[in-house]
């Protein structure tokens, strides 16, 4: 049942209609959600439901502006594989308990205010089903940018003109209809031990697309214009229009992510970056699923301590592949000599924003991308999977506001690469040009820039279904 809380009695009152937000249940899905159910309802025409999984499930009480309804439905333990597996069994347990279906029939039964929409990630297919069935309209969430939204739905394109599946010799070959991507860049079902389940889930975000009433995307049209023509041609006459909302964090004022962290944030690492020099601190972090090897590991370690640039690294439990606790290497701590500092998670808004914090090296999860570009930090890239691949061509080729570190993780290169963006003649190019970028997303941000914008026809878009 739903857990009104706070501001939910006022809503009832005010709201034309209600929206009922259902995230998937992981770190990076569920912030970029909440902040656009925050935004929505911040317009004050709507109210919002929070549907979750009891697996990951957000904290209520740091969202009184919402009401919660939980389904108990998980991630079968038995699925131990990666995020790919976890999200299919998901949507497989959905479909087969009917918690979903129930839960938005007993929305739909409420007077007031009138259930308008399932405002879904766009990988829950499940969800979509029990809605149609139900009769009621969908819009999807790609928490993802442009770039890789078209780029999943050109899959077909890229298996008929012979760049997929990928082999040794194409990897560096540019694919002319979707630039500056390379072969190297796309996610290759193919590669994975087991291609079905890859090349599912490229069509989990393009099934329900298609059959939904609207997407929603976390970008801004200066950062990808060429990316959201293309989309708006393509769903346009659809009937699919879709909506450029972002960056979800800074919609709105109050949206400051650290509430939506399902990890304690280890904020002695401020106090620590009060002491460093302005621009000085290389931010290390690799998100919440992103994981390296043990030899990655050590690589990546020693490369701090010989870059010579002070560092503050988020070691996160998990983060080494096969690891609960990662160990730091041996002598590793008397060779950084205080100038580095390790903690298992941080506010990362909080840290992208602190000015001694002059690099971020990044796997390019879109929410670090884009929290990055809105505090104009330049990036050392390194992106490990998906999505991420795309994201980091575009931070060094397209916006060039940083470094792609490919190849071999390696001490030596790490040293290099590190140094190239914090100090030189191209790192202060790039620095110029993050800085710019800053610019411009925060236009993005003002009541008649383009996001807003954006969010105030979506209500519109929302209201009229
Ligand atoms: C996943 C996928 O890996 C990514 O490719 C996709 O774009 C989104 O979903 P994740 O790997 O967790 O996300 O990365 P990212 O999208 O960057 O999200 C991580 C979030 O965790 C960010 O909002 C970041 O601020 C937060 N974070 C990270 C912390 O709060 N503290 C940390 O120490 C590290």
């Amino acid at each position: 049942a739903a857990a009104g809380a706070g501001g939910e009695a006022g809503d009832r009152r005010r709201a034309a209609a209600r929206v009922v937000v259902f995230p998937l249940p992981f770190q990076g899905h569920i912030t970029p959600a909440l902040q656009l159910a925050g935004a929505l309802h911040a317009r004050g025409e709507l109210a919002v439901t929070i549907l979750h999984t009891a697996f990951n499930a957000p904290d209520p009480t740091r969202h009184p502006g919402f009401s919660f309804v939980s389904v108990p439905d998980a991630v079968p333990e038995a699925i131990t594989g990666g995020g790919i597996a976890k999200i299919l069994a998901l949507n497989a347990a959905m479909e087969a308990s009917g918690h979903v279906r129930a839960a938005l029939a007993s929305l739909m039964a409420e007077a007031e205010p009138k259930l308008a929409c399932l405002i879904m990630d766009s990988t829950l297919t499940a969800a979509q089903k029990a809605a149609a069935g139900l009769g009621l309209p969908t819009l999807v969430l790609h928490t993802g940018g442009a770039a890789c939204f078209r780029l999943f739905r050109s899959y077909d394109m890229l298996h008929d003109k012979g760049y997929l599946p990928s082999t040794e010799s194409n990897l560096h070959m540019p694919i002319k209809e979707l630039p500056p991507l390379l072969v190297r860049d796309l996610f290759d079902p193919s590669k994975l031990p087991n291609k079905a389940i890859g090349q599912k889930i490229l069509n989990l975000a393009t099934e329900t697309t298609t059959n939904s009433s609207g997407a929603i995307l976390n970008t801004f049209e200066d950062l990808e214009p060429d990316e959201l023509t293309a989309i708006r041609d393509e769903l346009g006459h659809k009937g699919i229009p879709p909506f450029a909302v972002g960056p979800l964090h800074k919609l709105i004022a109050s949206n400051d992510g650290g509430d939506t962290s399902l990890l304690n944030q280890d904020r002695s690492c401020i106090e620590w970056l009060d002491a460093q020099a302005p621009g000085s601190v290389l931010y290390v972090s690799f998100g919440s699923v992103a994981p390296v090897t043990q030899e990655e590991f050590v690589e990546i370690a020693w490369g701090l301590v010989n870059s010579g640039k002070p560092f503050l690294w988020v070691v996160r439990r998990g983060l080494v592949l096969g690891v609960e606790k990662q160990e730091l290497p041996e002598g590793f701590e008397p060779a950084v000599e205080g100038r580095g500092k390790v903690i298992e998670w941080a506010p990362q808004q909080e840290v992208l924003a602190h000015p001694t914090v002059g690099g971020f090296w990044t796997h390019n999860g879109w929410n670090s991308t884009l929290e990055s570009i809105y505090e104009g930090v330049p990036m050392l890239s390194r992106p490990l999977f998906g999505d991420q691949l795309a994201t980091g061509r575009y931070v060094a080729e397209t916006w060039k506001i940083g470094i792609l570190l490919e190849g071999v993780l390696e001490r030596g290169e790490i040293e290099k690469a590190v140094r190239k963006l914090m100090e030189g003649n191209e790192g202060a190019e790039i620095r110029e040009r993050a800085k710019h970028l800053k610019e411009k997303v925060r236009m993005s941000l003002e009541s008649s820039g383009s996001s807003q914008q954006a969010v105030d026809t979506l209500v519109d878009h929302i209201l009229s279904l």
